[in-house]
């Protein structure tokens, strides 16, 4: 089990390049099984996840061959249409493959994902859409099967925003006989940059990062290349560490126009925010104000930044309200924060955070990706040595991230 070892209270100075998506590269990886031509996907970030949704791939017969930031994808050779329990239960998103191999090959094997850390995570709006469409769906053994002749554009409604739901029915409609429409559909960034890859792909949908998306089914879909777009979750997490560190960065190839509400809420911390083309420059003088945080779907505040405000909001100046309205468990840092002397309330979906003057490093433990994330942060702030365990949960989702906060100026070592 890996480790991390950070020596807390320096603040971040420096610049730092973005890498690209992981919630934009992992379902656009599986767009590759909509066609028989090559997929060239560029901007691709060097995480874990991205290793075994491309192994995941290359099981099914699709061929993947990678360069350096970039892999190219050929589903001509596709003999395989099974998603196995060992590879979906380390990767939910490995559900992604579903709607693909269903349009194009009409069969599909995939995997129940378990529950996880955050929640149970259900997939049923996934498999409703599906069989609205036509699929004749049987859970057995743990597993989906799913069959269609041809699926059928259908109107399906999300009783909940889905992001995944989402998207696996926009890569089923691409190649459905007629027209789909999503409604209450998932807003997020990382939908419109699927469908931009769609589009090139020869795909017709209309009405991406609205609650309203329409899909004309075609014949077939051919190659293209695609640059996945930069990862805001991992921005807004540097920008934090930045503020709480009481720092001055510049974050390099990023975008400012999909992390709106985290900027605000930044800007409202006190932090001094500008933004020029892809570059966010954040400074940070004096101790951060507490702020208050309510998750919910694009383009409102983003679950995946909530455990990282909390972060900020242990050591800020005053109280905060941080509600959590997206998934049932997500609160598993609170805990961990509490050893570095954070003092928080928890009820329920809601954490009341009362800032304090300094926290003191201790060993903590991670429990989901964006938790430890979180406890960077913390050790980041927190007065002498913090060691985080099972930090395997974060090489899920950061790219190399105690190269890039040693960039930073950190004091960061990863101990095996
Ligand atoms: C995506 O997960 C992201 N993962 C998550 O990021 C992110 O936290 C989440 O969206 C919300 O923004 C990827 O994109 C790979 P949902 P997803 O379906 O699609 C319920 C990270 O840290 N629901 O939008 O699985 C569900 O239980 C990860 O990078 C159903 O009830 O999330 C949840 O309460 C963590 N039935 C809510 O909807 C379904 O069929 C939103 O889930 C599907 C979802």
């Amino acid at each position: 089990m890996q480790k991390l070892a950070i020596q807390g209270g320096i603040p971040l100075r420096g610049e730092v390049r973005i890498s690209g998506a992981k919630n934009a590269a992992l379902p656009i990886m599986c767009a590759s099984l909509l066609t028989a031509d090559a997929l060239r996907l560029t901007n691709l970030p060097d995480l874990h996840d991205v290793g075994t949704m491309r192994k995941l791939l290359q099981q099914m017969g699709v061929a993947a061959d990678a360069a350096t930031g970039e892999i190219t994808f050929r589903g001509d050779k596709v003999d395989n249409w099974e998603a196995p329990y060992d590879m979906v239960k380390t990767m939910r998103a490995a559900i992604l493959v579903l709607g693909p191999l269903v349009a194009r090959f009409g069969d599909a094997k995939v995997s129940l994902p378990g529950g996880c850390a955050i929640g149970s995570r259900p997939v049923d709006l996934h498999i409703k859409g599906l069989q609205a469409m036509g699929a004749e769906i049987a859970i057995e053994h743990g597993y989906i099967h799913a069959k269609a002749k041809r699926l059928k554009g259908a109107r399906i409604f999300f009783d909940i925003v889905s992001v995944t739901g989402t998207e696996n029915l926009m890569m089923a409609a691409a190649l459905a006989d007629g027209v789909t429409v999503l409604e209450n559909a998932a807003r997020e960034p990382e939908v419109v940059d699927l469908a931009n890859c769609l589009r090139a792909m020869g795909a017709r949908i209309t009405g991406d990062g609205t609650d309203t998306i329409t899909i004309t089914g075609v014949e077939k879909l051919h190659g293209a290349t695609h640059r996945i777009m930069p990862d805001r979750i991992e921005s807004g997490t540097f920008l934090v560490a930045a503020a709480a560190t009481g720092g001055s960065i510049t974050l390099r190839e990023t975008r400012a126009d999909i992390l709106e509400t985290v900027l605000e809420k930044l800007a409202e911390a006190g932090a001094q925010i500008k933004v020029a083309g892809d570059t966010i420059h954040l400074e940070m003088s004096g101790r951060p104000k507490a702020v208050n945080v309510r998750t919910a779907p694009h383009p409102a505040f983003p679950t995946d930044m909530q455990a990282q405000f909390m972060a900020l909001n242990c050591i800020a100046d005053g109280s905060a309200m941080v509600v959590e309205t997206i998934f049932e468990n997500r609160f598993m840092h609170v805990q961990e924060l509490r050893r570095l002397g954070a003092q928080i309330d928890v009820e329920g979906n809601t954490s009341v955070v009362r800032g304090v003057g300094h926290m003191e490093g201790a060993t903590v433990m991670a429990t989901d990706l964006r938790a430890s994330a979180c406890l960077v942060i913390a050790g980041l702030v927190a007065q002498g040595e913090t060691v985080i365990d099972r930090i395997y949960h974060l090489d899920r989702g950061y790219e190399h991230i105690e190269s890039k906060l040693s960039q930073l100026g950190a004091n960061i070592r990863r101990i095996k």
